[in-house]
């Protein structure tokens, strides 16, 4: 077997897992990540480049003999990487995994997404679009509608574009400073207003060659900053996987009516796809329906999805890039996977970088992921909000989320804080 370099771009604990399982892939040479983390570094080889600089990531290709690119977040996606890939001479037969500029649109666009789900039939939120030049037709939807009210940024907003508002009057009053004071920069010229869904929400993960696709497991991701989930939205506190009321039933509701559209109605538009699909899903009843598409791997959900797919990762990378996914059978372990995320105090408002973390060397098993963090001589410093994700393995829930809970309270740096009611609604 061709042994193969790899590209991996991003730096959070969703890379330090895709280079984890790298590592173990028969197939793999050498691991390179832009720009990684301490983590990374410790299986890979880290690139102090940024994921949205095509050009320095181009001559890091040419220079490393990279034969496949794993794009991590949705920004470089959204911003056209595989397009330029596909236009220059030199890359044009090195694949990436992520979608084009239009799939990515998917992620890039709530508007999009939306006209997307309703042309083929899925089950989403009703809506309505609104600009600048509609702002009295987004008042008077909101006068139809019942609260609480739903508005959303069309565009990328580093998560934040979505208010949940109880009052009509506030929530016209947001519509007014989203559309016309630019609440959210250019991402808010465009407000997508919904109906509100109330259920339980589950992530479901797809990759897919374009005509052939494999469902990956389920997750559940735990968003809030506090306990019982409240406070602030993060980027995501803990996940689990299985997502034990994603029964058999329930799942293949999702399949049908979700999951297969979806990629039906990939191919039915001509866009071409090639990648991961994360669909965030809302249970109602007992139907699943769709609250937003991602073009890539959830955080901190990868790092529960991935420990449970028991293939070669790269070998099915490859097979996607080759279209070839229908050769693939995906073999998953039965046993649950959560993970715990460590953040830094403060998070996810103002928090202090460049703390040092103790209490690492421990556990050289590699389950603990690295998000935000940075070598500094022999240390290893905090880099961000998102610091750690402990990924344990158990017979249950439970019992995966007290090993993980074992291994923090060796783990400290100053300021350090972790949710401990991980999997507490299920
Ligand atoms: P999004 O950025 O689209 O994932 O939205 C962020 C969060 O807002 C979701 O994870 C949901 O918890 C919530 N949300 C979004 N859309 C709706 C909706 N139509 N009804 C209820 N909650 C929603
Ligand atoms: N955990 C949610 C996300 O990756 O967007």
């Amino acid at each position: 077997m061709k042994k193969r370099n790899i590209l991996v771009l991003g730096s959070g604990g969703r890379e330090h897992t895709f280079c984890w399982k790298m590592a173990q892939s028969k197939m793999t040479n050498q691991i390179f990540v832009a720009p990684g983390n301490a983590g990374t570094a410790a299986l890979a080889t880290n690139l102090n480049i940024g994921v949205n600089d095509f050009e320095a990531l181009k001559n890091a290709v040419i220079l490393h003999n990279i034969h496949l690119v794993v794009v991590g977040p949705e920004d470089p996606l959204v911003n056209g990487i595989h397009d330029f890939f596909l236009q220059d001479e030199q890359l044009k037969d090195i694949p990436v995994i992520g979608p084009q500029k239009l799939g990515a649109t998917l992620e890039g666009s709530k508007e999009f997404a939306k006209a997307f789900m309703s042309r083929h039939n899925i089950p989403t939120a009703k809506y309505g679009s609104f600009t600048s030049e509609t702002l009295q037709e987004g008042y008077e939807f909101l006068e139809q509608m019942t609260a609480p009210y739903v508005l959303k940024a069309d565009g990328l907003a580093a998560g934040k574009g979505v208010l949940i508002i109880n009052e009509l009057d506030k929530a016209k009053k947001e519509l007014y400073k989203m559309l016309i004071d630019r609440k959210f920069g250019k991402a808010s010229s465009r407000v997508v207003i919904e109906e509100f869904l109330s259920g339980i929400e589950l992530s479901c993960f797809v990759l897919t060659d374009g005509e052939a696709y494999l469902t990956l497991p389920m997750a559940k991701d735990y968003k809030r900053i506090g306990e019982g989930d409240t406070g602030l939205n993060t980027g995501g506190m803990g996940a689990i996987s299985p997502v034990p009321f994603a029964d058999e039933k329930f799942y293949n509701e999702i399949q049908e009516t979700i999951v297969k559209p979806t990629i039906e109605g990939l191919k039915k538009d001509n866009i071409p796809y090639l990648g991961f699909v994360f669909i965030g899903l809302i249970r109602v009843g007992d139907q699943p329906y769709v609250i937003e598409y991602n073009v890539r791997m959830g955080d901190p959900e990868t790092q529960v999805v991935l420990p449970r797919i028991k293939n070669d990762f790269v070998a099915m990378l490859f097979a996607t890039a080759n279209g070839k996914l229908d050769e693939v059978e995906l073999l998953i372990e039965d046993q649950t996977a959560t993970t715990v995320v460590a953040v830094s105090g403060g998070y996810p408002e103002t928090y202090e970088k460049r703390k040092k973390i103790d209490g690492l060397d421990s556990h050289p098993d590699k389950t603990i992921f690295h998000a935000g963090t940075i070598n500094a001589d022999a240390d290893i410093l905090t880099n961000g909000g998102r610091v750690l994700a402990v990924t344990s393995m158990g017979e249950n829930h439970q019992k995966a989320t007290a090993k993980s809970y074992k291994t923090l309270e060796e783990i400290h740096f100053e300021g350090m804080y972790y949710r401990k009611d991980i999997g507490f609604d299920l």
